[in-house]
Formats: C-alpha cells, sequence, structure tokens
C-alpha cells in the first residue's frame, strides 16, 4: 500500500489536508459569547389592579424585601424578633409562601425569627429561563441565607419543599441548626404517583404550548370567569387556588417553572439525599396525612428509614400500612394531638435515636390531606416549635 511516487503522495495529501484543515479551524474557533440568562417576571410585574394584588399582595407578610442574584430576584420575608431561633419555612411546586399564611405569623408570635421567600418561578420571585433542578433551589437558598448572614437555621419545607429542604440539610449540613421539618414530604415519588395530567402538562410540546400566548390568554380569561363566578368574598382555599391560576394565565415562567420542577426537580429521586451524612446530629419531624392523594402517605415511611440509616424500602411500611394489625398498632400508639385539635386527629409515632445519630419523630395526621399548612396550622406550628426548642416528645 505504502507508495512513493509522487502522484500518490499529492493525492494523499489531498485527501489529508481538508479534514486537517477543519480540525485546525475548530480547535482554534471560539464558540458563540455565553448568552445571558433570560429572566421572566414575577407577580411584581402585574398591574396595580390585578387580583394578585389583593390576594396576596408583595407585603403579604411584615418584612419584606427584594434580594438579587445570579438567577434573578428573589422575594423574602423576616418576621419575629430578631434574637429569635432561626427557621426556614420553603413553599412547595405551585402555591407560593401564602401557603405558610397561618403558620408563620404563629410562629412569630411565638418568639421565634421566621424566614420566608418565594422559590424561583413563584409568587414575586423572578422565573429564570433556565432548568428547574435541586441546585437551583438549593443554592436559592443558600444564597439568601448568605444574604442574610445567617449561618445556621432550622428548615422547614412543605411538599416540594420538603424535597428542597432535605437535599439542602444533604448539601449544606453546616447551614442547618439541629431541626429539619419535613411536612407531606415529596422526594421519592414514583412515575405512576404523578398524574397523568401533570405528566401530560409537563411534556415539552405542552410546555410550549402552555407559555404560547393564545393559550395564555385562555387561561387568562378562564380567571376572569373564576372572578366573575365569585361573588365578591373568596374564602381561603378558593383564594389559594386562584394564585395559582392568576399565576399560570399571567406569568409567562410560571408554566415553565412547574413543568421543569415536576421533570428535573427534587420531586423524583432524592434516596441518596435523604441517606447522605448531613442528617447525623439533626433532629427530623416527618408529618404526614393519612388522607394525602398528591405524596401518598407511604413515603413517610420510607423517607423516615432513609434518614434513620435503615434503607427505608424496608417491612416497617407494611407494618405501619398493611390492614393487618393496624387497628391494633393505631391504638397503642394514639393520642390526641394537642386540646385544641379535632378529636379525630390522632398520631402514631415513633421517636427514638436512628443508628447516625438523628433523631426522627414521624406524625401520621388521621384523615389529614396534602395541604397541612393550610389544615392543620396550629398542629404545625405546635410540632415545629418542640421541634426547634427540642422539648416536649424531643426530650
Ligand atoms: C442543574 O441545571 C444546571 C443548568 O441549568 C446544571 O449546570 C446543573 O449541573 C444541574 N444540576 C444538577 C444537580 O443536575
Ligand atoms: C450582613 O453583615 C454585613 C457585614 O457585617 C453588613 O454590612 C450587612 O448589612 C448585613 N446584612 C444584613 C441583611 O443584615
Ligand atoms: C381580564 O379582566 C381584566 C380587567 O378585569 C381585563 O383588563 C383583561 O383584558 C381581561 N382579560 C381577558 C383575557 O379577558
Amino acid at each position: 500500500m505504502v507508495s512513493t511516487s509522487p502522484y500518490h503522495c499529492l493525492t494523499l495529501s489531498l485527501l489529508l489536508l481538508p479534514p486537517l484543515l477543519f480540525t485546525t479551524y475548530f480547535l482554534s474557533a471560539f464558540p458563540k459569547p455565553p448568552e445571558q440568562l433570560f429572566l421572566h417576571p414575577s407577580l411584581a410585574s402585574l398591574p396595580p389592579d390585578a387580583r394578585s394584588w389583593s390576594i396576596y399582595p408583595e407585603d403579604f407578610y411584615s418584612g419584606g424585601a427584594y434580594a438579587e442574584f445570579p438567577s434573578g430576584r428573589v422575594r423574602y420575608w423576616l418576621l419575629g424578633p430578631e434574637t429569635g431561633k432561626k427557621i426556614v419555612l420553603i413553599h412547595g411546586l405551585s402555591i407560593p409562601a401564602i401557603v405558610w399564611k397561618d403558620v408563620a405569623p404563629a410562629l412569630a408570635s411565638n418568639g421565634y425569627r421566621v424566614l420566608l421567600y418565594d422559590l424561583y418561578g413563584r409568587g414575586y420571585s423572578d422565573a429564570p429561563d433556565t432548568i428547574y433542578n435541586t441546585s437551583l433551589y438549593t443554592t436559592q437558598l443558600a444564597l439568601l441565607m448568605q444574604y442574610l448572614n445567617w449561618s445556621r437555621a432550622n428548615i422547614v419545607g412543605v411538599s416540594m419543599g420538603g424535597a428542597i429542604a432535605a437535599t439542602f440539610t444533604a448539601q449544606f449540613p453546616h447551614l442547618v441548626d439541629e431541626g429539619v421539618a419535613l411536612i407531606a414530604c415529596a422526594g421519592l415519588m414514583e412515575s405512576n404517583d404523578i398524574s397523568r395530567t401533570a405528566k401530560f402538562m409537563s411534556s415539552p410540546l405542552v410546555r410550549t404550548l402552555a407559555s404560547s400566548r393564545p393559550v395564555r390568554a385562555y387561561l387568562q380569561h378562564l380567571t376572569n370567569q373564576t372572578v366573575t363566578n365569585s361573588k365578591g368574598g373568596v374564602d381561603d382555599d378558593s383564594a389559594i387556588l386562584e394564585i395559582v391560576r392568576l399565576q399560570s394565565a399571567h406569568l409567562p415562567g410560571y408554566n415553565h417553572a412547574l413543568s421543569s420542577s415536576l421533570r428535573d426537580g427534587p420531586i423524583r429521586g432524592q434516596a441518596k439525599a435523604f441517606m447522605a451524612d448531613g442528617w447525623s446530629g439533626k433532629r427530623v419531624l416527618i408529618v404526614h396525612g393519612t388522607k394525602d392523594r398528591t405524596v401518598p402517605p407511604k413515603y413517610a415511611g420510607r423517607i423516615e428509614g432513609m434518614i434513620r440509616g435503615e434503607g427505608g424500602e424496608g417491612g416497617e411500611e407494611k407494618q405501619m400500612y398493611g390492614n393487618k394489625g393496624r387497628g391494633e398498632r393505631e391504638e397503642r400508639h394514639q393520642h390526641v394531638l394537642s386540646t385544641t385539635t379535632r378529636s379525630e386527629t390522632t398520631s402514631r409515632e415513633k421517636d427514638d435515636k436512628g443508628g447516625r445519630g438523628v433523631k426522627t419523630r414521624k406524625v401520621m395526621i388521621q384523615g389529614g390531606g396534602h395541604d397541612l399548612t393550610i389544615s392543620h396550622p396550629e398542629d404545625v406550628v405546635r410540632m415545629v416549635g418542640e421541634l426547634v426548642d427540642g422539648r416536649g416528645r424531643w426530650v
């Protein structure tokens, strides 16, 4: 094959030259300059007569301010005495910090220093056009704490916020004080737990369609209709649902934030975070409603097992939830949660030291649904107070 004739040399170099040039060109050519992260506006951009301002205004809580970070502006509120023990409250997938409306002021008046904020893409925080994954959420809180000079805090999260609290504890254990509360916590959800509608809505095609102008106009039309249908006075639940609808209709980044969170966010696949070393030395409160249809109650037991280093997927859950022996077990662990709660609110608990120096307390609220911070604020306030102070059942 090796030829030394000049003719062959020429063909060989003609064959080799173009790819060589091509490679040199690509090695020396510089990529396009990086694009700026595009930020969709928040509820703050809506006109003053927009309905969102009357349901969930910017100063819904006192002590509100904005902080600017690389992924966009964040709205936060600080309540309660400055010297109080610090508590961060993290909301869930679709409802912004209004979900803590009865919990935050009560904790503040009990003497705690409470930090609330809107996650990116919700409420009054910007909606960066990016992937809503764990990193985005945990760095948002880490930056916010850094901005406020908070070196440590107790972390409380509901639903997806619980999953953020968990991944935050795994990634930044030095920023987490002793107490972590996971309320109706997501994080281990499986594909079949997520409703077909949610999956459909988060498919890339629908995502594009949902943020397109005609679809948003239609959603706006729908929200306008519900306004006219309701007779002026709105009860709490419908006000909260309306905030979800208003965000979906008026904020171009909201639907993307939700669907990206469903696909890429901490709702699923966080087993590693629950089993991380960062939990050692913490007190972990797990609260779940037995009638939670959004995050099935079976996950409370799995999460507790993983945090305690017991592997999670064990038979414990069957013991707790299987039909056999359930009544008996309930009876043994049953007690009324507080004097003010309705009598059907009872709990089954287990609180002893786990294998790695982590203390857990699991409370199943009988008949409780997913939105426990709205349906059972007094129980949440009392249990979070006991957790942070290490009193009551923690002694
Ligand atoms: C999250 O997404 C960003 C890009 O937006 C990426 O750089 C980062 O590595 C992702 N983090 C995780 C944990 O996947
Ligand atoms: C944080 O601390 C720095 C330096 O001590 C101070 O200048 C800044 O005002 C503090 N920030 C807040 C939000 O308290
Ligand atoms: C909804 O109502 C507001 C005023 O209440 C109006 O300005 C807006 O055009 C309406 N939007 C749609 C899509 O009907």
